[in-house]
């Protein structure tokens, strides 16, 4: 991706992890996906005293994104308060896998550092509608 959309991606990241509602974990993500139209979709980790029914920034973000009228996700970018880049999790790959499997994955670290995946080294082997005949919409 080009320089401006890494920065686009990055600041609604940010924005994002600066409402994380992490008071368990103290652990704040924020995740930004990039639709299909160009459209960049903020989404933070939102926390629950009934601690599964928590969930991860780039769940929010592809909720976002849906409600947006989206139907493909090209990139993620995730940021979580660590110094080293924060890997998505098992459940959040298989969430963004719905929507592209070949999808950029942009994982940055409060260091600066930026690690550059695709979904598919990710998460080889998805599952995924092509295994059935899925209604879709
Ligand atoms: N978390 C995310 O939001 N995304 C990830 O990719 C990893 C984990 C959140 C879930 C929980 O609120 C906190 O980080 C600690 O696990």
């Amino acid at each position: 991706m080009d320089e401006a959309t890494f920065q686009r991606m990055l600041d609604a990241a940010r924005a994002a992890q600066a409402n994380a509602y992490a008071p368990y974990s103290g652990f704040r993500v924020g995740a930004a996906v990039l639709g299909g139209s160009g459209a960049v979709f903020g989404g933070c980790n939102v926390e629950n005293a009934s601690y599964p029914v928590s969930t991860c920034a780039e769940r929010g973000a592809i909720s976002a994104a849906v409600a947006a009228g989206e139907k493909a996700i090209v990139a993620v970018l995730i940021v979580g308060t660590a110094a080293d880049p924060v890997p998505p999790c098992g459940f959040c790959r298989q969430a963004l896998s719905e929507f592209g499997a070949s999808m950029q994955v942009v994982l940055v670290g409060e260091g600066g550092v930026v690690k550059e995946r695709s979904l598919a080294d990710l998460l080889p082997e998805a599952f995924g509608p092509s295994f059935f005949a899925p209604r879709r919409g």
